[in-house]
């Protein structure tokens, strides 16, 4: 009777709503290998920019190359990009998913643990979705700081009227790189 009762059990569709089982820890091996190239491009475009017209040039080609440089490093079926909380281009504002994983790393920082451990994976509505903590550095300061140049201030406002992504200290939790790519079942 007992054994009979199980077999019914089983024939129950589970599977149907349980998601297919996924090596998450491939998949999250493969998006942290995307990160440093991403990041190293990002930074190399900015000093760049910086030596060549200083700050202001340097928010300038931020504005035109960021989005082509998280394009370029999203290598199918991976999606690339950046987000964060307060968020300078409002393109990069989170997504619920997103907001929410943002707001975790967000108490975790602020109950000390250290911001390189801020890292998430999972497998949400059919895509592996990974989120990785970006920390504030000094360099960063000029244009995240609360002691932006006027000259740059003027340019950020033209450019971003609605910019948050200011009055960071070093140190701070500034946003995060967000990878995605769809599975294949
Ligand atoms: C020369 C000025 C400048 C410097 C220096 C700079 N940023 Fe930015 N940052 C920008 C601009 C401009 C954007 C908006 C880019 C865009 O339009 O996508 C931005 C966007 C971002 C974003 C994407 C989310 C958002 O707010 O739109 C993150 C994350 C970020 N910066 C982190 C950093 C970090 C970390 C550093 C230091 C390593 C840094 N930035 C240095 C100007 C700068």
């Amino acid at each position: 009777m007992k054994r009979r009762y199980l077999m019914l059990l089983s024939l129950l569709p589970l599977g149907l709503h349980a998601a297919p089982a996924v090596d998450t820890s491939q998949l999250q091996s493969e998006a942290q290998a995307l990160i440093p190239p991403f990041q190293q491009q990002l930074l190399a475009t900015v000093k760049q920019a910086v030596a060549e017209g200083g700050p202001a040039k340097a928010v300038e080609a931020c504005n035109l190359l960021a989005p082509g440089i998280a394009a370029q490093h999203s290598k199918a079926p991976w999606q690339v990009g950046r987000t964060a909380l307060k968020v300078r281009n409002p393109d990069n504002a989170p997504d619920a998913w997103e907001r929410q994983v943002l707001e975790q790393f967000a108490q975790r920082a602020a109950a000390g643990e250290p911001l390189e451990q801020l890292r998430h994976g999972e497998v949400v509505n059919g895509e592996y979705r990974y989120l990785q903590a970006i920390g504030t550095a000094e360099a960063c300061l000029g244009c995240h700081g609360s002691n932006i140049k006027p000259e740059l201030l003027t340019l950020l406002d033209q450019h971003y009227p609605q910019d948050q992504a200011r009055g960071f200290k070093e140190g701070d939790l500034r946003g995060a790189f967000s990878l995605r790519r769809p599975l294949d079942r």
